[in-house]
This record gives structure tokens, C-alpha cells and sequence, in this order.
């Protein structure tokens, strides 16, 4: 007996398309499962204005495969210039859905960055005003905090001081990799999480265990095998808090396979087998359309998609190894498990 499941057609909280080639490799992985995708604004230079926001949708969009059912959902990316009114006329105009707050040098391509947070107060301020949400990267940036310990500081002393200075700003935790956020998330109003599909799967012994694994290393970092589970619970709970972002974000192979490689794993190609995957060992099968596919839409204020998803249980699929693009080969994520579920 073949075992399906049909699920309203998912959509992806968090993304990274990059340009160029590695668009055009890319976006037909995204664009083959996920109707809408919340697109990342950590170009080099970075995506700042809704001029740039919209020539940046052209590009998506004229990359889209033949054919393809896929609206980019743009973001711009919050500097200590940004102005308030360009970004409160890009959110009326529907250009753009939302704005990313990276702290300066948290992770890839965030040099341009927020240091001084009371300067983008009127920014928060107007956001929260008109209803739109802030995209937060979470993590302190002081060298004096441990990697690990990056998440749980930045949710006591920026996250929870921001939230009260700006009472009724929508804000997403994103990417959660620990205890803390996903608690700190579940107690929070305005506040959702979006959770990526290889923090449920990796922990930090992937990382390091019998050799640097440079696949694994992203930011946030994998944390220990408590964190993984409190992410796990989570994301299978059913709590409308969480939904599914996959940072997938791709670098080509010699940038990852490196003496200081690349933060990233790419995702996008295998992320609906390994979630179904997944949340059937978790006995969560039911709840799996809520994460990917009911959440996030509720908390943005946008329809969930009418479209479906079938996906189907049989022998073990396998998904190529790497990506070829026209910036290089770019590794798909391997979640070192036998996936029985696929996309029909
Ligand atoms: C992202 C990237 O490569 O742009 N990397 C990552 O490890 N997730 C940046 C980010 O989302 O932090
Ligand atoms: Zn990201």
C-alpha cells in the first residue's frame, strides 16, 4: 500500500537566493515545492532601499523557471541610515514584506549591519506602527560570548529590550537553535520563530566529530542534543508560534571547503523529504502542513496557498550530492538518514 500526504503547498519564512548564476542555479530547488519564500537581503552590497528591493524582485523573477509558481516576498536589510518612510512606502506599495535586522558582523554579509540600536528606533517604531514584521537575526556579536552562547545573550539583553521599547512590533525570531528561543518564543506576543530544517536534524557533534565537517557549519551554529530537541518538540508541537524558514543558504564548495569557510547549508533541494521524514518519526505526520504550510501565513496576515503538495512514502530516495551552478558546484545538505518520503 503506497502511503500519501497532501498538504497545502508550502512556503519558505527564510531564504537565501544570492544573484546571478547561483540564482539561476538555484531558485528552480526553491521554486519547485515552495509557492512564496521570504527573501534574505544579505547581498554584498546588501539590499537597503525598495528601489533596490524591487530590481532585486526583477532579477528573481525573471530567473524563474518556465512555468513556475513562485512569488519572492522581499526584505530589506536594516542599516542605521535606513529611512523610515522608504521603508513604510516599499511595506504600503506591497514591494516589501518585510525588513531583516542583522547586528553588524553576526554572520555572512552583515558588516552593514546595526551597532547602535537606539538609531534605528524610528525605523522599529514606524515598523510597528503599520504592522510590519522585523526579520531578527539572534545572535550577540561581543567576542567576550561564546559562540554557543550567542542566541540565549542576545535574547536577554537586545531581543526582550527591544520588544518592550516598541510595544506592538511584530517580531520572528529567526532561526532558532536553542532551549532558551524556543521558550522565549512560546511565552512572546507579536512573536513568531521560524526554525530551519537542519537544526532539527544536526547537532554540534556533526560539526566535529571525526573531522571538520564545513557542510554543517551555518549560523546560528548547531548547538547541543537538548537544543535539537527542544527545536524538535517545537516544530512538531503544533504551537502556530513556529514555522518552517530553511535558511537555506548556498555557497559554492570551495568557499565552504576552506580555511575559514562560509557559513551556510544548502537545503532547499531535499528540505520537504527530510521534514516529512521527520515528523514521522515524531509521529507528527498531521502536523507537519501546520508548520510548513499554516503558520507562517497566519502570522504574516497572508492567505495560506490553495495549491497542494502530494508527497509519498516508499524506498529510500536519494537527491544528487551537488548542485552545479554557474558559480560552482554547491553541496546539498545530507541529513545522514534514509529518506522515505518524496515530493510526487
Ligand atoms: C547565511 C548566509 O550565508 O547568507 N548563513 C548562514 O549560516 N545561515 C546568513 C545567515 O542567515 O546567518
Ligand atoms: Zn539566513
Amino acid at each position: 500500500m503506497t502511503q500519501t500526504l497532501t498538504i497545502r503547498r508550502p512556503d519558505d519564512w527564510h531564504l537565501h537566493l544570492r544573484d546571478g548564476a547561483m540564482l539561476r542555479g538555484l531558485l528552480p530547488e526553491t521554486a519547485r515545492h515552495f509557492a512564496r519564500a521570504i527573501i534574505m537581503p544579505n547581498l554584498v552590497p546588501p539590499v537597503v532601499t525598495g528601489a533596490e528591493a524591487a530590481a532585486y524582485r526583477d532579477r528573481i523573477l525573471s530567473a524563474r523557471p518556465e512555468g513556475a509558481d513562485f512569488t519572492p516576498l522581499m526584505t530589506l536589510y536594516l542599516t542605521e541610515d535606513t529611512d523610515p518612510e522608504d521603508v513604510a512606502a516599499a511595506h504600503a506599495s506591497g514591494l516589501v514584506t518585510a525588513v531583516k535586522l542583522y547586528p553588524a558582523g553576526a554572520t555572512t554579509n552583515s558588516a552593514s549591519g546595526v551597532r547602535d540600536f537606539d538609531r534605528v528606533r524610528p525605523v522599529l517604531e514606524r515598523m510597528a506602527e503599520i504592522g510590519m514584521p522585523l526579520c531578527v537575526h539572534g545572535e550577540v556579536t561581543d567576542p567576550e560570548v561564546d559562540i554557543f552562547d550567542r542566541e540565549a545573550a542576545f535574547i536577554d539583553r537586545v531581543l526582550d529590550p527591544l520588544r518592550r521599547a516598541t510595544p506592538g512590533l511584530r517580531v520572528v525570531m529567526e532561526h532558532i537553535t536553542t532551549r532558551q528561543g524556543v521558550d522565549y518564543a512560546r511565552d512572546g506576543k507579536d512573536l513568531g520563530a521560524t526554525i530551519t530544517t537542519h537544526h532539527l536534524v544536526i547537532n554540534r557533534n556533526h560539526i566535529l566529530v571525526g573531522g571538520i565537517k564545513p557542510h554543517y557549519y551555518c549560523l546560528p551554529v548547531a548547538k547541543r542534543e537538548e537544543h535539537r530537541l527542544a527545536l524538535r518538540a517545537a516544530a512538531t508541537s503544533g504551537d502556530p508560534t513556529f514555522f518552517l524558514g530553511t535558511d537555506s543558504a548556498p555557497h559554492a564548495d570551495p568557499a565552504k571547503e576552506s580555511s575559514c569557510g562560509c557559513a551556510g547549508c544548502f537545503t532547499a533541494t531535499n528540505t520537504m523529504s527530510i521534514l516529512a521524514d521527520v515528523f514521522e518519526m515524531d509521529n507528527a505526520l498531521d502536523r507537519l502542513e501546520g508548520f510548513t504550510s499554516l503558520h507562517g501565513p497566519a502570522f504574516y496576515g497572508l492567505p495560506a496557498n490553495d495549491a497542494t503538495l502530494t508527497l509519498t512514502r516508499g524506498a529510500p530516495v536519494n537527491y544528487p550530492a551537488k548542485i552545479e551552478t554557474g558559480d560552482g558546484p554547491v553541496t546539498v545538505f545530507d541529513p545522514q538518514m534514509p529518506l522515505h518520503w518524496s515530493v510526487s
